[in-house]
């Protein structure tokens, strides 16, 4: 059996923090954050709103959409890596809030590629017949461990969350294939340091900003350019097509420099990337759902389009995956 998308839906909050409200916050300017990243501005989530809030807003509109009712889901996956709290996990949240009793629920941990690493993970137990109904949600709220002193970070990230559904369907169709990596040597480049078992929270730690979010820029950025297009080349080939035959690429939306980065290694016209990071910053997990979503509801992307999602993140991690719509 093939492993098809049903729906997709997704949710930003509504709070807009634009290029020109950080000018005043730390020392940057509309102009270098536009040049340097393509971001104008980002959504921010409510301090009473948390990341499950925002899943289930998007699940909702994935169910919708499928036309499945949540007591119908066998599994609920959300990649995230800013859950609600280290547990519950925000996947056993949701499936209380949506009321999707006979779903298993589970969290997962990839950075910015969390999604992808959902959707190969929802995908095996499709086509292996353990489940039929399977609800995987990307979802973050980075603004609550951004460090709104740190320009060389807080520039980047927003808040959102993307869902997808994933039921059973022919051969051929759906899912084509995937790929998952990670190289944990570079764990440093992308951090959170403190609030786990190696530095639990403590006044020492708070005093000294660890619990934000730490990161070598031009690091990730060598990495990424590389990854994005290795690790798209390599679905595309398990998948037997060719570069020409993709209608559509939905990369994750960290930087445009990555994204124009890696479509120039793969021989890509602009006008086969959706882009929205201009709009909402990097939403880490929650990007490429809903640059997805909102491609597919835009109607760019059409039955029986081939589209690669392709992105990388925070452990160091990479993945890409070719559907058939
Ligand atoms: N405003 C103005 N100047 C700035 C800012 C800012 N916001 N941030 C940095 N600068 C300065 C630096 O201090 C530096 O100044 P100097 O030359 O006097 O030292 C200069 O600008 C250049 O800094 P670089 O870091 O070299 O700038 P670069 O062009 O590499 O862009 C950026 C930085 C945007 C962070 C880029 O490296 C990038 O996008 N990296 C990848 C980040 C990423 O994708 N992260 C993924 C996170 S995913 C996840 O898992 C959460």
């Amino acid at each position: 059996m093939g492993a098809i998308i049903t729906g997709t839906g997704h949710y930003v909050p509504e709070k807009i923090l634009t290029n020109k409200d950080l000018e005043v916050m730390v020392d940057t300017s509309d102009d270098w954050i536009t040049t340097r990243t393509g971001i104008k501005e980002r959504r921010i989530s409510k301090e009473n709103e948390s990341t499950s809030d925002l899943a289930t807003q998007a699940a909702f509109k994935a169910l919708e959409t499928a036309g499945v009712s949540p007591k119908e889901i066998d599994c609920i996956i959300v990649a995230t890596a800013t859950p609600d709290m280290l547990f519950p996990s925000v996947a056993c949240l949701v499936q209380d809030k949506i009321g999707a009793i006979n779903a298993a629920a589970f969290d997962i941990e990839a950075a910015c590629t969390g999604f992808i690493y959902g959707m190969t993970i929802a995908q095996q137990f499709i086509q292996t017949d353990f489940y039929s109904k399977i609800l995987v949600i990307g979802a973050d709220a980075l603004s609550k461990i951004t460090d709104y002193q740190d320009r060389n970070t807080c520039i980047l990230f927003g808040d959102g969350a993307g869902a997808a559904i994933l039921e059973k369907g022919d051969e051929g169709r759906g899912i084509l294939s995937s790929k998952i990596g990670a190289d944990g040597s570079g764990g440093r480049l992308l951090k959170l340091p403190a609030g786990g078992s190696l530095n639990p929270a403590s006044i020492n730690t708070v005093e000294n900003r660890l619990h934000y979010i730490q990161m070598d820029g031009n690091e990730v950025f060598k990495f990424a350019t590389k990854k994005m297009s290795s690790s798209a080349k390599e679905v595309i080939e398990q998948s037997n097509l060719c570069i020409e035959d993709i209608d559509f690429f939905v990369p994750h939306q960290a930087n445009i420099r990555i994204i124009e980065a890696a479509a120039k290694r793969l021989k890509i016209g602009n006008d086969k990337i959706i882009i929205n990071l201009d709009k909402y910053g990097n939403m880490s997990a929650a990007s490429i759902p809903v640059a997805l979503d909102e491609a597919v509801k835009g109607r760019l992307i059409k039955r029986d389009d081939n589209i690669i999602l392709v992105g990388f993140g925070g452990g160091l991690t990479w993945g890409a995956m070719a559907i058939k719509w």
